[in-house]
């Protein structure tokens, strides 16, 4: 529960949570099977998950159907879901709380897909920076299902009627798209209220990790550049060396916020820290002003180590275990069909189809 106060504490209107019984909100996230996982997805993403598995219906779901909008080698595509089953519940995640699956395994949400393809509009899509970004220059060699994957992320939230949707900043646009498809089926079929309007949950100071070796780039899992980002499954070794090499400037921190401003890698460094510590930027400034990065940096180091490597241990030990881990998403499964299943059948029906 410390993450969701923390939360709350940084005026960002968490849901309504009680202490002994499970909101009525419903909650659903995505992250996609491809790379390793890095620590921009741990702290944008899947701390606040864990932190709402506690108190939220929780839906997380292993984006298959997203991966293959770009070319992915089918073993490992298999072998990838696995292993990011295995590091999601070394997160945190617990299986009997939340309900963890794969995308593909529930038809749902491609049959769901298509109708909101014939809701939203072209030029909506048009307008998705994450298309122009990952299409690249040669737009017309990218995969059709590139360019409607924001209609598959609504249709993923929406084949839940899920409130509130935990992820990083960079998914912001995508939200926004994901309610103006809800608003407008509700509209199109006259009725009101049928899908909420997904409320995007982008938290803290984790909310938009940026490069190790850039702070103008986001980190990422497919920048050429292994020293850019901290993955969940680098030894210890790795990690602090990460860090020591991470791109900086030579001033001292500042005494407050403000003084960061035009710092990237220097607001970034601050920024990882305040989120692993489950603390504000304010408050390691406090700690750290005046100090240079000879100082800051093996403090960093230290907790980011503190921080993963037990996940890391435990990715290790979970991976080998495979039959548990399908069971794992098999259980899942059957729980989102459950709730999935009707509510696309509704669609169906309100749609006219017989
Ligand atoms: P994906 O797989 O790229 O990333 C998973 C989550 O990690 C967050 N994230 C970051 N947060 C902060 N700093 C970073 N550097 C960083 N990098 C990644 C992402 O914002 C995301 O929350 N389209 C989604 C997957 C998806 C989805 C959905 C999400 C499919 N359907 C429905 C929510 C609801 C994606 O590609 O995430």
């Amino acid at each position: 529960m410390k993450v969701l106060s923390k939360m709350k504490s940084e005026n960002n209107p968490a849901p309504q949570t009680h202490s002994n019984s499970v909101s009525s909100d419903r909650v659903f996230s995505g992250i996609q099977p491809t790379g390793t996982v890095q620590l921009g997805n741990y702290l944008g993403a899947l701390v606040n998950w864990v932190a709402m598995q506690e108190s939220h219906e929780t839906f997380y779901c292993i984006v298959d159907l997203h991966a293959i909008t770009v070319a992915q080698d089918p073993k490992e595509l298999r072998d990838n879901t696995l292993k990011l089953t295995a590091t999601l519940i070394a997160c945190g995640i617990d299986p009997q709380r939340a309900t963890l699956f794969h995308q593909s395994s529930v038809r749902e949400h491609s049959e769901l897909a298509w109708i909101l393809n014939c809701v939203a509009r072209l030029g909506w899509l048009n307008r998705m920076t994450q298309f122009k970004d990952k299409a690249g220059k040669d737009k017309e060699r990218a995969s059709v299902g590139l360019y409607t994957y924001p209609v598959l992320q609504a249709a993923d939230i929406l084949a839940y009627k899920a409130t509130h949707v935990p992820v990083g900043e960079d998914q912001k646009q995508h939200l926004e798209l994901s309610r103006d498809i809800a608003a407008k089926f509700n509209h199109d079929f006259d009725v009101a209220g049928f899908f909420p309007e997904p409320e995007p949950y982008i938290l803290g100071p984790g909310a938009r990790v940026m490069s190790l070796r850039d702070g103008t780039k986001k980190m990422s899992k497919s920048d050429p550049s292994d020293l850019s980002r901290i993955n969940l499954n680098d030894d210890a070794e790795t990690m602090a060396k990460k860090i020591r090499k991470a791109k900086t400037d030579p001033e001292a921190l500042p005494s407050d916020v403000d003084g960061l401003e035009g710092r990237p890698e220097a607001q970034n460094l601050v920024g990882i820290y305040a989120a692993l510590a489950g603390t504000t930027v304010k408050d390691v400034l406090r700690d750290y002003e005046g100090k240079g990065f000879g100082d800051f940096k093996p403090a960093l180091a230290d907790l980011v180590v503190e921080t993963l490597s037990p996940i890391s241990q435990e990715i290790g030990r979970l991976s080998a275990d495979e039959k548990y881990l399908k069971s794992v998403l098999d259980q899942g499964t059957l729980r989102a069909r459950s709730v999935a299943e009707p509510i696309v059948k509704q669609v169906k029906e309100i749609v006219g189809f017989l």
